[in-house]
């Protein structure tokens, strides 16, 4: 199989048959995962912060370089008080055990998403973090906290439309590129495998311009079950795909 040539503007995707450079998961099914065992909620996204630590160290183990979690969207602001305090004791748990795994593993945290929402004791913890991590270089892991990719699409448009009325750029000279160039992802590679566990085949607002060439892998495992052989089967199933970018 040859690996199709990417497109212009499309710089940065893995070839077929390669490592994907950035991977994104969208980590369902802790409910769900709790529930089958008669357990609250809280302690099924207790499980699925340890699958994160796992795909993790899967990830830098397989030479990804940047793995992006979908741990909290704009939306989940409708679930109970209760389990978003849940959420954020755990993140503020797992930030405060894991920074020195972060360290040690020369993992650099990046954030996508307005994290000024949350707590001041977490968005202290999380700049922290940014600043301890800020020169590594093994592995970007991205946490999308409090994002949506429309709003985020929208912020983009509305800093492009102030610079073309303050006469900084031509409506004309507003491509993709440009539009790419205001994402909160504008330095990472591009998106090559987009991953959701737990058997839902959506996107739920998450990185969509982002997995426009992106391959989608819907995985039927809860997200708490997801672990080493589960990321190297999905890296495998990438490597066995045909990226044709829009050519034939
Ligand atoms: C979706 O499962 C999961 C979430 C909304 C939260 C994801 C958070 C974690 C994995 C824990 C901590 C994260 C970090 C980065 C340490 P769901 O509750 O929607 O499951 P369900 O669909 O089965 O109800």
């Amino acid at each position: 199989m040859t690996p199709a040539a990417a497109p212009a503007g499309a710089k940065g995707l893995g070839a077929a048959g390669k490592v994907p450079r950035h991977v994104a998961i969208i980590m369902d099914g802790n409910g769900r995962w709790a529930q089958q065992r008669g357990l609250p909620r809280a302690a099924g996204h207790k499980a699925g912060a340890e699958a994160v630590r796992r795909a993790l160290q899967a990830a830098a183990d397989q030479g990804v370089e940047v793995l992006t979690l979908y741990a909290f969207s704009s939306e989940n602001w409708r679930r109970s008080d209760e389990e978003i305090s849940d959420l954020t004791a755990l993140m503020r748990f797992y930030l405060e055990r894991e920074l020195k795994t972060l360290e040690k593993e020369r993992v650099k945290l990046k954030l996508i998403g307005d994290h000024s929402a949350f707590g001041a004791e977490l968005v202290e913890r999380l700049d922290r973090a940014i600043e301890r991590t800020s020169s590594n270089t093994r592995l970007t892991l991205v946490i999308a906290l409090n994002y949506g990719s429309r709003a985020e699409i929208a912020s983009a448009a509305r800093r492009l439309a102030q610079r073309a009325v303050d006469s900084e750029i031509e409506p004309a000279a507003i491509d993709e590129a440009a539009i790419a160039a205001e994402l909160q992802t504008n330095d990472l590679p591009e998106l090559d495998l987009l991953i959701r566990t737990s058997g839902e085949v959506r996107l739920s607002n998450f990185l969509l311009w982002q997995a426009a060439y992106a391959e989608l892998l819907f995985l039927d495992v809860l997200w708490p079950d997801f672990d080493e052989a589960a990321f190297a089967g999905a890296l495998q199933t990438y490597a066995a795909r045909n990226r044709r970018f829009g050519g034939r």
